[in-house]
């Protein structure tokens, strides 16, 4: 079976010959994936769900969503999609009840179609008991699951999370994961961007992480961290560091790689705690000073940086 989603160079400019918002993303998903999007502010992933969910025409590029063309058959990739977007649009004085209704109009059920959707759904995020109250009593996280909700009336096939636990309590944020992960199993294909490391680790089956609209890896947790080895050796020296300097370390025995960072060094070695001594030497014979020195063991959060140089959260 062809992969469910398929998203091939897609190109976004906001203005004509202005600076692309995302610039040829490529990426497949699976049915009954959990696959994310993991990159921090500005990287393009809400202008990246946009496009997929046809809302946004890309600059270029093609995406399919069950075979149907998102720029040509937009009907037909609505039809088949659910989307929580990142900005809340809840009616405050109605309560849930009433405004899934709304949602579930809008989506074409009536009748007692719609009042089972409603009913399911407010089931689905734990909101039953609260269905009748009116949306202004419910904090972040209970707003946020009935956008969820909202989101899953017409049972679609793909489920797009825009950032879904920003803003959330912990235990919204919680229950909101576990629910990711039920209705995967369910059989539901979920795409969630995230700038949370922790909780793309926990559910998604595999990652794009995004930066500077384009995806700079793709794989499963374990896979993007294992390819940074055993972990990373960051030197600070309060100086730019040259180049024979670098390629110095990069000659190290199982270094994979040595990328400058501000005022230093961030090496990737199979086994960085041997590499210390010579890494130590090479700063001393450079005349360099080390200002501090410090191990890591891989995590996504050090892929993250050693892929960007940057870390996901200031
Ligand atoms: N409507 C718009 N018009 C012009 N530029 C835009 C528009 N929307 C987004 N951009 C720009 O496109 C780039 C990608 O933005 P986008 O919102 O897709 O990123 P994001 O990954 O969703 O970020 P965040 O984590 O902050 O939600 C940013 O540089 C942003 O300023
Ligand atoms: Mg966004």
């Amino acid at each position: 079976m062809p992969p469910l989603l398929q998203a091939q160079e897609l190109v976004k400019r906001y203005t004509k010959g202005g600076a692309a918002a995302v610039s040829g993303i490529s990426f497949q998903v699976e049915r009954g994936e959990v696959f994310g999007l993991l990159g921090p502010n500005g990287a393009g992933k809400t202008t990246t769900i946009s496009m997929l969910t046809a809302l946004l025409v890309p600059t270029s590029g093609t995406a399919t969503l069950a075979g149907f063309d998102v720029v040509r058959q937009p009907r037909e990739v609505k039809k088949r999609i659910g989307l929580v977007p990142q900005e809340l649009a809840l009616y405050p004085t109605l309560s849930a009840r009433d405004n899934l209704r709304f949602f579930g109009r809008l989506n074409g059920l009536s009748g007692r179609k719609l009042a089972e959707a409603v009913d399911r759904n407010l089931a689905r995020v734990g909101l039953s008991d609260r269905g009748d109250d009116a949306i202004a009593t419910f904090s972040g996280g209970m707003k946020r699951r009935v956008n969820i909700a909202a989101g899953l009336l017409h049972e679609p096939e793909i489920l797009f999370l825009d950032e879904p636990t920003v803003g959330v309590d912990p235990q919204s944020r919680n229950f909101i994961l576990d629910g990711i992960e039920t209705l995967s199993r369910d059989g539901l294909t979920v795409i969630f961007s995230t700038h949370y490391m922790e909780e793309a680790e926990r559910i998604c089956r595999r990652i794009a992480v995004v930066d500077e609209g384009r995806v700079l890896a793709l794989d499963t947790p374990a896979e993007l961290v294992h390819s940074l080895g055993d972990g990373t050796v960051s030197v600070s020296g309060a100086v730019a560091l040259e180049e024979p300097l670098l390629a110095a370390l990069r000659r190290l025995p199982e270094v994979t790689s040595a990328e400058p960072r501000e005022g230093g060094v961030l090496i990737a070695a199979r086994q960085p705690i041997r590499i210390l001594p010579a890494v130590i030497e090479l700063f001393q014979s450079s005349g360099l000073p080390i200002t501090s020195l410090e191990y890591a063991k891989p995590t996504l959060e050090s892929v993250f940086l050693q892929l960007t140089g940057k870390r996901l959260r200031n």
